[in-house]
């Protein structure tokens, strides 16, 4: 199976385009619902949150685990990649969410390598929104600097946004005065950018809102399609890897909190009904 992680529901929007780029595999969604939203707490905590669903994912047979998480991608996935697999789980894959928005960002090709890879066809000024944590690892920097040093990097945190979907505030006098406290430092900077990534799952939940504060000519990118494009060709390289996925038409969805309140919202979501179970993580590590 594929497993594919995220804080909260909002993940739902990756996996949809997973499905629909991906539709022979088995999937199995896991929503750490109870703990959600990640986004302000520390380093710490996001690595051992995020290392106990992984497990979790791994325990019910996935081989291969997204992170569409940006927060999740960008404090835990390194550790995990190059400490926790080498030692624990030298067979299994875990992939992010950075690295590919990045190459999309600067327009360049999936695996990109700086140096051998012709350089980003992309100028001037590009964004990134995200979550506290998110935007404070400065991940879409170090990424954007080693793939497109030339491009110009404007990251803006976006407090309680991800919240505010949870909440199921999409719209609204209230969601409108967060959403410009946070854009108005990145439009009305003087330097517009060509294109805005929207660096956190839950904000494309917002997009007909936030495009209507963003003048036409900016592009508004979401992870969803973006991820799944770069993910087939993940697995066209690493053929021993797809050969082991599953292709039984399984699509599961689980959280750490109330099936029926995720199934509602996770259901709306993708505009189809959506059965979810609720499950139990255990500490990593502990038996
Ligand atoms: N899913 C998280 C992300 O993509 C945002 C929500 C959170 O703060 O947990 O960054």
């Amino acid at each position: 199976m594929i497993g594919v992680f995220d804080s909260g529901f909002g993940g739902l929007t990756v996996l949809d385009s997973l499905v629909k780029a991906l539709p022979q595999y088995d999937y199995l969604f896991l929503a750490d619902s109870a703990r959600a939203p990640y986004g302000a707490r520390s380093l710490d905590v996001i690595y051992e949150f995020t290392l106990e669903s992984v497990e979790w994912l791994f325990d019910e047979g996935c081989t291969l685990v997204i992170l569409a998480c940006n927060t999740a991608s960008t404090r835990a996935l390194r550790n995990i990649q190059q400490l926790h697999l080498p030692k624990h789980r030298p067979d299994r894959r875990v992939l992010g969410v950075v690295r590919p928005s990045v190459e999309a960002l600067a327009g360049l090709p999936p695996g990109a390598v700086p140096g051998l890879t012709p350089p980003s066809p992309v100028t001037g000024v590009v964004a990134v929104l995200g979550t506290e944590s998110t935007i404070e690892s400065d991940s879409y920097g170090m990424e954007l600097r080693k793939l497109a040093p030339h491009v110009e990097l404007i990251q803006q945190a976006c407090p309680l946004w991800a919240a505010l979907v949870e909440a199921g505030e999409l719209d609204g006098p209230g969601t409108e005065w967060f959403l410009r406290r946070s854009l108005d430092p990145v439009v009305r900077s003087g330097r517009m950018p060509k294109r805005i990534l929207l660096g956190c799952t839950h904000y494309p939940l917002l997009l007909p809102a936030i495009r209507r504060l963003v003048p036409d000519e900016v592009e508004i990118i979401a992870q969803g399609d973006i991820v799944a494009s770069r993910l087939a060709n993940w697995l066209e390289r690493h053929p021993d890897q797809e050969a082991r996925l599953g292709r039984g038409g399984l699509r599961r969805f689980v959280t750490t909190d109330d099936a029926e309140w995720f199934s509602t919202r996770g259901g709306r979501l993708l505009g189809r009904p959506l059965a979810a179970e609720r499950i139990r993580l255990r500490q990593a590590g502990r038996p």
